[in-house]
């Protein structure tokens, strides 16, 4: 397309700021103009999600408004009118592998036909990441940010009407709106946004930049949307948020994570999870909460990003290693069966081994059930990004090489010990190598696998365990 509509582009300053104001929400009520309904008669979309559970429920948002137009999902991306990316910037081989894809589009379209290929999420909130699409991408038709998906129908309508190239791209604290439709992806597994943003400004992390304040939704709304879910047989709730801790503090109304968690616990969904926790926000009442109801899973993922102090502070973690380690003791001690995962960051600027050390003690100490690691990649408009840093590639990934094997040093005897034992599964679907192999994750979030009849997906079953893997166990259905 050869003219260019720019609406909003990215401002990384404008991005960070913050103020003290409540968000109160917005409900929206979705208009489709008979043009846009015309149009999408004929016409379908194609989704792919790169990134964590924030971009996949943005996915659901996205597709329940397209469809909502009527515009239908197609099974392919080579058969789609309309190709979204919808990205993750939180390293750069994520954002790596959005320029292959992006690349490889561009000898899908045909002359004469009106694809749109757009590309949305936390990458298109960078001003550089904009500059490149702009410059060397000239195939891509739509660019929207973040908060901009509640007006994706207008911008693909704009593309389709004035045959233009359209970026939207506002860099806004953010709002928070409710009544949006949305399209599930899966039927018994349901995410639900608490709270949307980050303030926390962790010196490494490009998140607080590419989706705003800190900002929560009102505990009337989630404990409706949970309670649909519940009516319409739901088996599992996972609560979302950057912070899940901090949820309800904005809002100056008494609502806190630890009321709300126990108030969707009541509706009696089957089961309740919540990802991700800060160490710094986690209170005691939170832990009574989770030891006290049955339905809420004991499966918690608590990053560390490193076990030095130093290294913390230069992080902005606001905890200390020795707050983290007081912190999993009381978990440990209050929530039986507590299984614990991890994020960690090997190669922040200028770590010393002896600080590298230090993290490598904690996995040692807290002897984690598995741990996400990553190398420091350093992130545009970060603090972390401007310091100048002496470790080399080279010694970075041998430290992340000893960090994987202490990781597992106790991660593999963990899922070793799984083995003799029963749990129960929650029933994803059949393994598409083999139909008679059903898969599904128990309480504890560990990667089942077993043989039985696809009619049991959906439904929680008790699997005895026979065989374990590192990411996975093998079992056998047991029948009551
Ligand atoms: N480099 C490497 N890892 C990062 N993470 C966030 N930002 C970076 C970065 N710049 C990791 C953190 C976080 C997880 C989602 O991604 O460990 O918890
Ligand atoms: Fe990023 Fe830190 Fe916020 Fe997590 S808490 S999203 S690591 S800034």
């Amino acid at each position: 397309m050869a003219f260019c509509k720019v609406v909003h582009t990215p401002e990384m300053k404008e991005a960070a700021k913050r103020n003290k104001e409540v968000i109160n929400a917005t409900y929206k009520n979705l208009e489709v103009s008979d043009n846009l309904k015309n149009l999408a008669k004929t016409r379908s979309y194609f989704i792919r999600t790169y990134g964590c559970q924030a971009n996949v429920r943005d996915e659901e948002t996205m597709a329940g408004i397209l469809e909502f137009a009527g515009f239908k999902k197609a099974n392919k991306i080579e058969d789609a009118n309309i190709i979204i990316l919808n990205t993750c910037a939180v390293r750069e081989n994520a954002e790596d592998k959005v320029f292959g894809e992006i690349g490889q589009l561009k000898g899908i379209k045909r002359k004469g036909d009106d694809r749109i290929i757009a590309v949305c999420g936390c990458m298109i909130q960078q001003t550089h990441i904009v500059d490149i699409i702009q410059d060397k991408f000239r195939h891509v038709d739509l660019l929207f940010g973040t908060h901009n998906i509640d007006n994706i129908l207008n911008l693909i309508e704009e593309v389709y009407e004035k045959k233009v190239r359209v970026i939207d791209v506002e860099s806004k604290m953010g709002e928070v709106i409710e009544n949006l439709p949305t399209t599930r992806i899966d039927p018994y597994k349901a995410f639900v946004n608490i709270m949307y943003g980050c303030d926390k400004f962790c010196t490494y992390c490009i998140v607080p930049y590419t989706r705003g304040k800190e900002r929560s939704r009102k505990m009337e709304d989630i404990l409706k949307e949970c309670q649909e879910l519940v009516d319409k047989g739901y088996q599992e709730i996972t609560l979302l948020g950057q912070n899940v801790n901090a949820y309800g503090k904005d809002l100056q109304d008494g609502s806190s994570f630890a009321l709300l968690l126990e108030s969707v616990a009541k509706l009696g969904i089957p089961r309740l999870r919540f990802t991700t926790s800060h160490p710094w926000d986690f209170t005691d009442e939170m832990i009574d909460i989770i030891a006290k109801y049955d339905n809420i899973m004991k499966s918690i993922h608590l990053p560390v990003q490193s076990g030095n102090d130093e290294i913390l502070r230069l992080m902005g973690r606001r905890y200390s290693s020795e707050q983290y380690k007081q912190l999993v003791d009381k978990m440990k001690a209050k929530i039986p069966n507590l299984v614990l995962t991890t994020d960690i960051i090997v190669g922040f600027p200028n770590e010393t081994y002896e600080q590298f050390a230090d993290t490598l003690k904690m996995v040692e100490y807290v002897k984690y059930d598995g741990a996400f690691t990553f190398i420091y990649s350093p992130r545009v408009g970060t603090p972390a990004a401007k310091m100048i840093d002496n470790v080399t590639m080279e010694e970075k990934h041998k430290r992340f090489d000893e960090l994987v094997k202490t990781v597992e040093k106790y991660a593999i005897p963990k899922a070793e010990a799984y083995v003799g034992k029963t749990l129960k599964v929650l029933v994803d679907g059949t393994s598409k190598k083999n139909k008679e192999v059903l898969s599904g994750y128990s309480e504890e979030n560990k990667l089942v696998h077993f043989k039985g009849d696809a009619s049991l997906v959906g439904k929680i079953v008790k699997v005895k365990i026979k065989e374990s893997h590192l990411y996975s166990v093998i079992g056998e259905l047991v029948n009551e």
